[in-house]
């Protein structure tokens, strides 16, 4: 078993700025081509230290709050977008302060926001849901009967448009240009009457444009046709496909059980430190295994919390693991440090960057002081 990242200490996230790049390039490459804006969604993906790598090939930043807001003006700049199913009261100051784009979930919302947000020339957009699902994982679709998340066209008022310059919608998770060219007929269907008179479209996240078989050219032309059509700009916010198989998770085997099952024991926990995992549900790749069974040696995968669930998954490898080595979990940039947790006070991963010269470089280290920070 390769010995991973022997300087850095574990768990730790390594992102790789090569990775990283590649992305980057492809995402520039269709914005370019298709004549569209890229923002990155902050809620997949919010290692800070690489932003101004991602501001070189990226328009900005969108946000689900304050908070990333703030993240992404400070570190990024650019244009800063928020979308927030409901915005509070006393951040919306600050929320206008730094937001250019403010997209609002419900007519209420905007009615309450309006003035603030139009006194100070911000652009406003309202999150319109077209009640078109293109997926099956239940929890991330936004298009579920009863989703409380955007303006169904039974909703949408046409009076209270006064104002409102854009238009949000935000339906895909992990998919190919088919789904979204499916979307836009639906969007168009429902909405289509409104789309002349916007400035701004925004498509949302979910398109899992840098994975090697999504349909770019089909992407490009549908941008480009969309935009022609209604003479509007339009905004793709992805997260995934920004950090995409651009990160790892080093961690270390504590110990190893056999009751009836070999466990290797690991200082990563799916409860803690990818969620996903549990959530999604998904088996995160590992380099150097096979499917159970497949390779000599079959183990459970799993965290040293006191959660039962808390596995991994089941791996097997060419040779049999001992106390000490250290595996590594691949795509674990995206939703994995901004979902972090630390249930029976497991220490946050430590986060490191693989350098485009090759430098490999420990950003930070976590300690009981921010297990204790949290609680009171
Ligand atoms: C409004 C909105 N925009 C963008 C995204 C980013 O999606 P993804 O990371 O799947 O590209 C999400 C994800 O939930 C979202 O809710």
């Amino acid at each position: 078993m390769e010995h991973y990242f022997p300087s850095l200490p574990t768990p730790c996230y390594v992102v790789d700025e090569r990775l990283l790049v590649k992305n980057l390039s492809i995402l520039k490459e269709v914005a370019e081509e298709a004549g569209c804006k890229i923002l990155l969604a902050q809620k997949a993906f919010s290692m800070f230290a690489t932003y101004p790598l991602i501001g070189k090939y990226l328009s900005g930043t969108t946000a689900s709050g304050l908070f990333e807001a703030r993240l992404g003006h400070e570190e990024m700049g650019g244009e800063t977008h928020i979308f927030s199913a409901a915005y509070l009261e006393h951040e919306f100051d600050a929320i206008v302060d730094i937001c250019d784009h403010i997209s609002f979930n419900s007519f209420a919302q905007w009615e309450t926001y309006r003035e603030k947000a139009l006194a100070r020339g911000r652009s406003c957009g309202i999150r319109i849901n077209p009640e078109h699902s293109t997926q099956e994982h239940g929890i991330y679709d936004p298009c579920a009967y009863g989703s409380r998340l955007g303006v169904t066209r039974k909703h949408f008022r046409p009076d209270r448009l006064d104002g409102i310059e854009g238009l949000h919608f935000h339906t895909l998770c992990e998919q190919n240009s088919d789904a979204l060219i499916e979307t836009l007929a639906a969007v168009e269907e429902k909405f289509g009457e409104f789309l002349p008179s916007m400035k701004w479209v925004n498509f949302g996240g979910g398109h899992h444009i840098t994975r090697d078989d999504y349909d770019r050219k089909a992407l490009i032309d549908c941008i480009r046709n969309f935009r022609e059509t209604y003479q509007v700009e339009v905004y793709l916010e992805p997260g995934e496909a920004v950090a995409l198989q651009a990160g790892f998770l080093v961690t270390t085997v504590l110990d190893i059980v056999d009751n009836g099952l070999q466990t290797a024991l690991l200082d990563a926990s799916a409860a803690c430190h990818m969620p996903d995992v549990l959530e999604m549900p998904y088996r995160p790749p590992l380099k150097e295994s096979a499917l159970p069974g497949e390779k000599q040696y079959t183990y459970r995968l799993a965290g040293a919390t006191c959660l039962a669930g808390d596995v991994i998954g089941d791996y097997s490898l060419d040779a049999p693991l001992s106390i000490g080595d250290r595996l590594l979990f691949c795509d674990m940039a995206i939703y994995s440090m901004v979902k972090n947790n630390t249930f029976n006070g497991m220490c946050l991963p430590s986060l490191a960057l693989a350098k485009e010269n090759g430098e490999l470089v420990l950003i930070k280290q976590f300690g009981y002081d921010d297990f204790k920070r949290r609680l009171s």
